[in-house]
C-alpha cells in the first residue's frame, strides 16, 4: 500500500498533466475492451526515480494491435502494427509516440539472434526482461489505476540501486544486455549485483559476444557513448574486458583516459558555443576511443561494428587527413609562431566537426588549439559578400579565374583586409588587371 502511495502521488504530482491523461485515456480504452493495460519498464523505472522519461511502453494483456487500434480511431492517432510481434506504435498528431506491446513470450534461438514471439501473460513477459528494474508495471485500467505490480523484487533494487538479471541465462539469450547493464548502472549511479557481474563475466570468457551482430555491438555502444556522461561507462567497458570485441587491440593499447577526458572537455566546450552545427557527440568518443588503433587497426573495428561502409571510408579518411594536416600545420606553427586568419581556414576547410573536435582534445598544443577554436566560431562562417555574378558584371572571362578570383577575396575577408561588398569588388577587378 505504502508503495502505491508513492506511484499515486508521483503520477498525479510529477507527470505533466497532459502524460496523465493519456494514462487514464490508455486505461479507459482498455475497460471498455476488457483487457488489462499496464505501463511497464523504463517509464516506470523513471517516475520512481523522479527523472524525466517520454517514452511510455504499454503492456496490454491480450490483443495489444486491437488495444492501439482502438486507442487510435478514438484520439486521433496514426497507429503502425507489427503483426507479426503483436506490436503497434502509437503516432498521436504532435509527433509523440508510445509503444504497445501484447504480452509475449520470446524464444531466442541461438545467442545473438533476433528473438521469437508467442502470446503470454504478464508475469512471463516481465520475466523476459533484462533487469529486475526495468520489470515494474503500472496498472492502468481505472478501477486499479495506478496500482503498481512488482513480481521480481523491482522496486527494493531500485531503493537500493541494483542491476540484477532475473536469472542466469539472461545474457547468454541476449548478449546485448552486459552493455545494457553497464549503460544503467553508470547512468542512475547503480552498481550491478555481485551475481549479475559475475555473468556478465562468465558471457566475456565464453565467446557470446563474439557472436553477436555488429550492428547490433554498434547500437549498444552508439548508445552509451551518447549517454550524457559516458566515460564511467567506458572504463567499465575496459575493466570487464569489453573493449576486445570493438578491436582485439584495444586490449593491447588501451585508450587514454586523459584524451577521453580531454574529449568530454571539448565537447562540453564545443556545446556552450551553441553553434548550428549539426553532429553525432558519440563519434568524437570513438574517434577519441579508438586513437591508439593503427589504420588497419581502426579499419578492423569499424568493419567489426558493420559501419555504413560509405560512412567508414569518410571517417578513414577524415581521420587521415586530419593526421597529416594537424602535421603540417604543427610545423608551420613552429615556424612561424603565427598563421594567418586564410591559412587557418585552408587547414581546417573540409574537415567534420566530430573530427576537429577529437583533433582538439588530442592536442597538447594550445595554439593549434586556439586555431580550431577560431575556426569554429569565426573563420568557417565567413563567406564573401561577392560571387560568380558579381565577377561576371564586372567582366571576369569565364574560367578557372573565377574560383581563384573568389578565393583570394575570400582569403583579404578572413584576415581583416576587406570589410564592405563595395571592398570586395574593388580587389576582384585589381586582379583583373
Ligand atoms: N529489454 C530487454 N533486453 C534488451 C533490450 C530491452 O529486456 N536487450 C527490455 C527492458 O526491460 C526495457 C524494455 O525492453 O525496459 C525497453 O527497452 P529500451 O527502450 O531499450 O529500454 P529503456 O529502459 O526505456 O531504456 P532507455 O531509458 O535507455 O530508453
Amino acid at each position: 500500500p505504502a508503495k502505491n502511495r508513492i506511484v499515486g502521488s508521483l503520477l498525479n504530482k510529477t507527470l505533466p498533466p497532459r502524460a496523465r491523461e493519456i494514462l487514464v485515456n490508455l486505461g479507459k480504452v482498455g475497460d471498455r475492451l476488457d483487457l488489462p493495460v499496464y505501463a511497464v519498464g523504463g517509464f516506470v523505472r523513471d517516475l520512481l526515480l523522479g527523472s524525466e522519461n517520454r517514452d511510455v511502453d504499454v503492456t496490454v494483456e491480450g490483443d495489444g494491435i486491437l488495444f492501439a487500434e482502438t486507442f487510435a480511431a478514438e484520439f486521433g492517432c496514426r497507429v503502425k502494427s507489427h503483426e507479426k510481434f503483436g506490436t503497434a506504435v502509437l503516432v498521436f498528431p504532435d509527433g509523440h509516440k508510445i509503444d504497445v506491446a501484447s504480452t509475449r513470450l520470446e524464444y531466442y534461438v541461438s545467442p545473438g539472434a533476433l528473438p521469437t514471439v508467442e502470446r503470454s501473460s504478464l508475469r512471463m513477459d516481465l520475466y523476459r526482461r533484462d533487469f529486475t528494474v526495468n520489470t515494474l508495471a503500472i496498472q492502468l485500467n481505472a478501477a486499479s489505476f495506478g496500482l503498481l505490480i512488482d513480481f521480481f523484487g523491482a522496486y527494493r533494487d531500485l531503493h537500493d540501486g541494483v542491476i540484477r538479471v532475473l536469472h542466469n541465462l539472461s545474457f547468454v539469450e541476449d548478449p546485448t544486455r552486459v552493455f545494457r547493464a553497464i549503460r544503467f548502472e553508470q547512468r542512475l549511479h547503480f552498481r550491478i549485483a555481485r551475481h549479475t557481474e559475475n555473468l556478465i563475466k562468465n558471457a566475456v570468457k565464453m565467446d557470446f559476444l563474439e557472436k553477436l551482430g555488429g550492428r547490433r555491438l554498434l547500437a549498444e555502444l552508439v548508445q552509451i557513448l551518447k549517454e550524457k556522461e559516458p566515460l564511467s561507462a567506458v572504463w567499465r567497458l575496459e575493466s570487464l574486458g569489453l573493449l576486445r570485441f570493438i578491436h582485439p587491440a584495444l586490449e593491447a593499447s588501451p585508450p587514454s583516459h586523459d584524451l577521453m577526458e580531454e574529449a568530454r572537455d571539448v565537447i562540453s566546450w564545443f556545446e556552450l558555443l551553441f553553434l548550428e552545427r549539426r553532429y553525432e557527440r558519440w563519434v568524437v568518443y570513438f574517434l577519441a576511443l579508438c586513437d591508439s588503433l593503427s589504420s588497419e587497426a581502426f579499419e578492423g573495428a569499424c568493419a567489426r561494428l558493420a559501419l555504413n561502409v560509405h560512412f567508414q571510408e569518410k571517417l578513414k579518411e577524415m581521420r587521415r587527413s586530419a593526421e597529416e594536416r594537424m602535421a603540417n600545420m604543427e610545423k608551420r606553427l613552429s615556424q612561424q609562431g603565427r598563421l594567418e586568419n586564410n591559412e587557418i581556414y585552408y587547414f581546417f576547410k573540409g574537415l567534420s566537426v566530430e573530427v576537429l573536435l577529437y583533433r582538439m582534445a588530442k592536442s597538447g598544443n594550445p595554439e593549434l588549439k586556439r586555431c580550431i577554436s577560431l575556426y569554429f566560431t569565426k573563420l568557417d562562417s565567413v563567406r564573401t559578400s561577392i560571387d560568380g555574378t558579381d565577377l561576371q558584371r564586372i567582366g571576369v572571362p569565364p574560367g578557372p579565374r573565377y574560383r581563384e578570383i573568389l578565393d583570394a577575396v575570400l582569403s583579404a575577408k578572413l584576415n581583416g583586409v576587406v570589410f564592405s561588398k563595395e571592398e570586395e569588388i574593388a580587389l576582384a577587378k585589381s586582379y583583373l588587371r
